[in-house]
């Protein structure tokens, strides 16, 4: 399996998953043992398919998911998100390779919540055009193809460099906390979602799935579980809470994004922790020192 992004937040969790032996990664600016080095703005994706040798699949996690730059620069971030994308898919397909996509919650308006992969995508959001306008390129092309719309990811391990650990290290240095009160999505651990992207693509699955968490949430309510799971009331660093219609006044931003995930639950004969659950494990183990070096967050809001 190619990991084009394997470098990221999810493509770390995948090879974990995966193993050395399954896994092939690429990366561009932080370099991952054994990968391949691919910029997509530079670099022909059918020589990284040479250099990985055969495969069934191909993860295409690659991406610019500032959701800033995407809105303030969309030419550029087209070029990344959009344009190299559909040149790697346009690779795979002539190689007989099953691209699989990582898009994501944001292709919907967030007007009504709880969406189900037949709902009609209705972007807002640049970045979320971006996603809206590959799906439809591979939908076009093929129908062997797995499109997977992950919520926001975050992690019970600290240091893999998610909003956990942004707020961990606000709670620990006295830093004030900017949190958005008033979007809805269904987190998901990036373990947990290793776990139904692999069996997904090992039961050789096609379409489209939601990949979110069992349960939805807010900023805000991740952010009060985590300072009562970090017992940090009397030590809570200075809190503004804010509509993300003020914090990202640049664009339209959709309110409810939440998904109905319980297809790939079914398919795949697993449900991924609840929020409780895994900010629980993410404070025992802040508590019991395993605070590994923060990864670079990821921009995704
Ligand atoms: N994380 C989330 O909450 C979330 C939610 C929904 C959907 N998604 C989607 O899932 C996918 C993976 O997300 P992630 O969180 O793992 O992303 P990430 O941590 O930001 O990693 C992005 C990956 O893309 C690579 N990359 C960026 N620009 C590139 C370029 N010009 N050429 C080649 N490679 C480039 C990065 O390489 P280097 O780091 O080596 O430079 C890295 O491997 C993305 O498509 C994202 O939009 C993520």
């Amino acid at each position: 399996m190619v990991l084009f992004g394997g470098s990221g937040l999810i493509g770390r969790a995948l090879a974990r998953r995966l193993g050395r032996d399954r896994a092939v990664c690429t990366f561009r600016s932080r370099p991952v043992e054994g990968g391949i080095r691919y910029d997509a703005l530079t670099a022909d994706p059918a020589t990284v398919l040479d250099q990985a040798g055969p495969a069934s699949h191909a993860l295409l996690l690659f991406a610019n998911s500032d959701t800033r730059q995407c809105a303030t620069d969309p030419e550029a971030t087209r070029q990344v998100n959009v344009a190299a994308n559909k040149r790697v898919i346009d690779a795979l397909l002539a190689r007989g390779i099953m691209p699989v996509f990582f898009s994501s919650d944001g292709v919907f308006d967030g007007e009504k919540g709880n969406y189900v992969e037949d709902d009609p995508v209705k972007p807002v959001m640049e970045y979320g055009k971006q996603k809206a306008e590959v799906e439809r390129y591979l939908r076009e092309r093929t129908d062997d193809f797995l499109i997977l719309r992950p919520a926001r990811v975050y992690g019970a391990a600290p240091g893999a460099g998610t909003m956990l650990d942004d707020w961990l290290q606000a709670v620990t240095e006295g830093h004030e906390i900017v949190c958005a009160h008033d979007t809805r999505f269904c987190p998901i651990d990036v373990d947990d979602l290793a776990t139904l992207v692999t069996a997904l693509v090992e039961n050789d699955t096609r379409g489209v799935f939601h990949t979110g968490g069992p349960e939805s949430a807010t900023h805000w309510s991740l952010l009060k579980s985590l300072l009562d799971a970090l017992d940090a009331e009397d030590r809570a660093p200075p809190l503004v809470l804010k509509s993300i219609l003020d914090l990202a006044d640049w664009e339209p931003r959709p309110l409810d994004t939440s998904l109905v995930s319980t297809k790939a639950y079914e398919k795949c004969g697993f449900v991924p922790a609840d929020p409780e659950s895994v900010i629980a494990a993410f404070a025992r183990s802040a508590h019991a020192g395993q605070n590994a070096p923060a990864q670079r967050t990821s921009r995704h809001d």
